[in-house]
């Protein structure tokens, strides 16, 4: 055990905000609707189901649901390939279904956030089907990104683009008479046609989605794919290859480019896990210079280009519409934007634009504390450029589920999908780093997401049987890619139950291993040390000490592996956290009484590694 050393230099590097909306330090669950909770016994989750188990999330104590999509769709894409987007799947229920959801989960005093997919159709969309059928040049076609191809015939793809889920982004089409004919734009699979933002008729019809579910009384929504409207003119070729989980769903590629996979940003100075040793104990990072005016990180046609942020400041407006007047802002936004340097990101987060952007440069650390501490420095300095929330996030529908990723032989590390054949993730020491992961994160300043099943210490399934999988990935790259199957497996809620409880039949539309008795709900409801009740009491005690508007402060003494940093109120009362991802046990230090940890701690005092505990002063 190392010994700890008194603090010294103190680094605020945030202020307790001033602000209340509930936006700003909400905990926020992804619900992934086709595996939360079943009630019709097909095998599929679906909206009642969710509605059947809001009092699991009343009792986990989060603010707000998000969800996953559920409007009609062939779930060519698990369900981000949209035919229409004011109805609901029948998979999934009904208008009157998520009207009833809605007002349950108000009732209950959860806000709604519901999943919009501007960037692409189904390419069952009536649009699309109109634009299949109508001439080259047409006013239907030009709704989508069609293009004649290149080569003598047109043969070639108009340019060299491949799609975010592996093969090209362009697919050609038969034309009326039988004869191949123009290509279309799809940066994700085939079956999601890009939609033509330019077009006037595009950004009229989503303000009036937007509207649509406003009315039904959603509190905001997640924009899919936020940064990849629009297209850079004349469509320019491209070296790179974007990947959505092994690289990133946007920004990074190029064969020169940096990979983010590592956790490391561009220009960032972090010492590698093997330099660890070597650095001082006490080294905290500077305040970065940043400047939202900065150029992308990684310049590419397809994503981030400056008139994106047009179409937000309009949907800000709309937005605004709905809330009451002299009334703070009650209706969000949250983008999913795959954008480098952080201050790049923030851009996505003006007064004027949205409220909130994923975090994804949080997400992609790997098991490295000076890693970490650069990335919440940078992030919360980007954020205060533009006066908006931090938002931290360690799992979602596309990632490895973050226990299993930290307990890959490379912890951190970002396979798309997880083969039997793989190296296997160690699930007891990544469940403790996971659990010492999340406790960190939910003590930081600003709004935090959780995904569906973590609650549970949920890994990832990685021994899924190919013919189950549906993720277009897996086709895409012809197996090459596991793909974000085994992230969505149905969840655990009763270990007696067939199905454990996810579905009254037992039907489940993934199969959930056997062994995964041990994290159903209701083992863990109530028991001392369980995950859920670790997550329950990590969530009562950050609303108890305002831990979401709280300041942070980096603090020192400890070894260089140490997260070591404490949020505290305008009245200077603070809660510290120590993380412990080093090798070693180090000692706690004295005077401070333990609110919550992450594993257990010895008798003898100490911090174990791979623990988190959250600390107050006892005098
Ligand atoms: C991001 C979503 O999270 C992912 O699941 C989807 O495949 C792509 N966008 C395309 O919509």
């Amino acid at each position: 055990m190392t010994t700890a050393i008194p603090a010294v230099a103190p680094d605020v590097i945030h202020a307790p905000s001033q602000q209340t909306q509930w936006w700003r330090t909400a905990v926020i669950y992804q619900v992934y609707p086709r595996s939360f909770a079943d009630s019709d016994g097909d095998g599929y989750g679906d909206i009642p189901g969710i509605t059947s188990r809001l009092d699991h999330l009343v009792d986990l104590g989060v603010d707000a649901l998000w969800l996953s999509p559920f409007y009609r769709s062939p779930q060519r894409d698990g369900g981000y390939d949209v035919t229409d987007y004011r109805a609901i799947d029948p998979l999934f229920g009904s208008l009157d279904d998520a009207d009833t959801l809605i007002t349950a989960a108000h009732a209950r005093g959860l806000r709604v956030i519901v999943d919009l997919v501007p960037n692409h159709t189904s390419s069952d969309h009536a649009w699309f089907q109109a634009a299949l059928a109508a001439p080259a040049g047409s006013p239907e076609r030009d709704l989508y990104m069609f293009r004649d191809g290149r080569g003598d015939d047109g043969g070639q793809p108009p340019n060299n683009w491949d799609s975010v889920l592996g093969s090209s982004a362009w697919t050609r089409i038969m034309e009326a008479d039988g004869k191949p004919g123009q290509w279309y734009l799809h940066l994700f699979d085939e079956s999601q046609p890009d939609l033509n933002w330019k077009h006037p008729q595009v950004r009229a019809e989503m303000e009036d989605i937007l509207r649509f579910w406003l009315r039904r009384g959603v509190d905001g929504f997640r924009v899919d794919v936020a940064h990849g409207l629009i297209k850079q003119d004349g469509l320019p070729d491209w070296g790179g290859r974007v990947e959505m989980v092994g690289g990133a769903d946007g920004n990074v590629g190029g064969d020169d480019a940096p990979s983010v996979a590592d956790g490391r940003q561009d220009g960032d100075d972090a010492p590698s896990g093997s330099e660890i040793g070597n650095l001082p104990s006490d080294t905290i990072p500077a305040l970065p210079v940043l400047d939202i005016d900065a150029p992308a990180a990684h310049p590419n046609p397809m994503f981030d280009q400056e008139e994106v942020h047009d179409i937000y400041r309009a949907w800000r407006r709309v937005l605004d519409e709905f809330d009451p007047p002299g009334e703070q802002v009650t209706r969000a936004m949250v983008a999913e934007a795959w954008v480098e340097p952080e201050s790049r990101l923030a851009r996505y987060q003006r007064a004027d634009e949205m409220q909130q952007a994923f975090n994804f440069g949080f997400l992609v650390t790997t098991w490295d504390a000076a890693a970490y501490r650069q990335v919440i420095t940078e992030s919360l300095a980007a954020c205060d450029l533009v006066g908006a929330p931090a938002t931290w996030v360690l799992s979602n529908h596309d990632v490895v589920r973050h226990p299993s990723r930290f307990g890959l032989p490379t912890p951190g590390a970002r396979p798309n999908g997880i083969y039997a054949h793989d190296p296997q993730p160690d699930e007891a020491l990544g469940l403790r780093r996971g659990r010492a992961a999340t406790l960190f994160m939910l003590a930081l300043p600003g709004s935090a997401y959780l995904y569906n099943g973590e609650e549970l210490g949920l890994p990832e399934h990685t021994f899924l049987p190919d013919d189950v999988r549906q993720a277009p990935e897996f086709f895409r790259t012809g197996g090459a890619e596991a793909g974000r199957d085994g992230c969505r497996v149905p969840l655990v809620w009763e270990a007696e139950r067939p199905g454990f409880g996810f579905s009254p039949t037992g039907v489940t539309w993934l199969p959930q291993p056997a062994a995964w008795a041990c994290y159903a709900a209701d083992r863990q409801r109530g028991v001392e040390g369980s995950t859920l009740e670790m997550y329950k009491s990590a969530l009562r005690l950050r609303r108890q000490y305002g831990l979401g508007g709280g300041g942070l402060r980096w603090l020192s003494g400890y070894p260089i592996q140490v997260l070591h940093f404490e949020v505290f109120d305008a009245s200077g009362t603070a809660v510290t956290v120590l993380a412990n991802l080093g090798g070693e046990s180090v000692a706690l230090p004295d005077g401070y009484d333990v609110l919550l940890a992450s594993g257990s701690l010895p008798d003898g005092g100490g911090l174990p590694a791979d623990t988190t505990v959250w600390l107050r002063c006892g005098h």
